[in-house]
């Protein structure tokens, strides 16, 4: 191809500056003409779309956020908003497109494919490390270090005030963020969707605990696993053990971004860019082992991640 466009879509995530970064040096370095698309799906709706050259994306791979925007667009769920997407990306000549983000935008592009044939590449950006094929998603380790620092810090109050403390992760329905940032921070317990837990027996062992000296009780929740606070208030009210919730929020998606995730997202931005402009299509790279892996598209949306059975052994035995 000798045009091609990206964009970012759904929640940002840390990393896909570095990203859409190397999307648009790879391209030029090719000699191919490279589109940078505002704030996703809803700017391609829009015409919001800019030919780019080197110095677009000059000072960007050390921000958070997406120096391109996002937009979370419920108009591209229909067949006319992506049929009119379509008709504007061939009035400018764009033969293919990248798409960086989650489960949904990467579903959008999917379809978009499916219904006009146009070549696509998909990049799995999204803190959540819930895209199936990939065992790496951008962004996914820095906002696993913002909660390790929130952990550090909540574990020094919790333990001078001898406190249970439950905090509330993001990851939609996945508790993978809730599953590796609760065992690099030592949590006593990790809640997740994808394995069952029983309050009751968790607050009888929190008493027992306590009765042996313990000092305090972290318990990291996945947002898929249940409300925080609610979790919280029923832990207070069987225990009688001194409890507050914190629920982390947006601050997991912000932030420069880590090493690994700069690294890795640039190595996917390169292959994504490389892969269009060599025709291919319906693919999303991801990691697996280490390793960058390419993944059919459409195999991608249609299946649902699992947790590393691994980690969650981990988990049980670490408590
Ligand atoms: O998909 C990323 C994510 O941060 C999820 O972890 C969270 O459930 C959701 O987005 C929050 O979405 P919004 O930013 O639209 O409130």
């Amino acid at each position: 191809l000798k045009s091609i466009a990206v964009m970012t879509s759904g929640g940002d995530s840390p990393g896909m500056n570095a990203a859409a970064r190397a999307v648009v040096r790879t391209a030029l370095y090719e000699g191919v003409k490279v589109w940078g698309i505002r704030d996703g799906y809803h700017g391609l709706l829009e015409e919001d779309m800019f030919e780019m050259k080197s110095k677009d994306v000059g000072d960007i791979i050390q921000r958070g956020g997406t120096f391109l925007g996002t937009a979370r667009c419920n108009r591209w769920k229909t067949p006319e908003g992506r049929m009119l997407g379509y008709q504007h990306l061939v009035d400018r000549g764009i033969q293919g497109l990248c798409v960086i983000g989650g489960d949904g935008s990467l579903r959008g592009a999917s379809l978009l494919s499916q219904e006009t044939g146009i070549p696509i590449v998909g990049l799995p950006g999204t803190i959540d490390n819930d895209v199936w094929g990939s065992d790496y998603t951008i962004g996914c380790d820095t906002a696993a270090n913002t909660i390790i620092d929130a952990i550090n810090k909540l574990r020094d109050t919790a333990s001078a005030h001898r406190r249970v403390i439950v905090m509330e992760v993001m990851g939609r329905s996945s508790g993978w963020l809730a599953l590796v940032s609760g065992i690099s921070g030592g949590a006593e317990y990790i809640l997740v969707p994808e394995s069952p837990f029983d309050l009751d027996k968790i607050c009888e062992d929190m008493k027992v605990a306590y009765q042996e000296g313990k000092r305090y009780i972290l318990v990291v929740v996945a947002e898929g696993a249940g409300s925080g606070q609610e979790i919280g208030d029923y832990i207070a009210k069987k225990t009688e053990l001194d409890t507050r919730v914190s629920v982390l929020g947006h601050i997991q998606r912000g932030g420069s971004p880590s090493v690994i995730d700069r690294v890795r997202a640039s190595q996917l931005g390169e292959q994504a860019a490389l892969a269009l402009i060599s025709g291919l299509s319906d693919i999303v790279f991801g990691f697996s082992k280490g390793r960058v892996v390419s993944i059919d598209l459409h195999d991608s949306v249609n299946n649902k991640k699992k947790l590393d059975p691994e980690y969650l052994h981990l988990a049980k035995v670490l408590f």
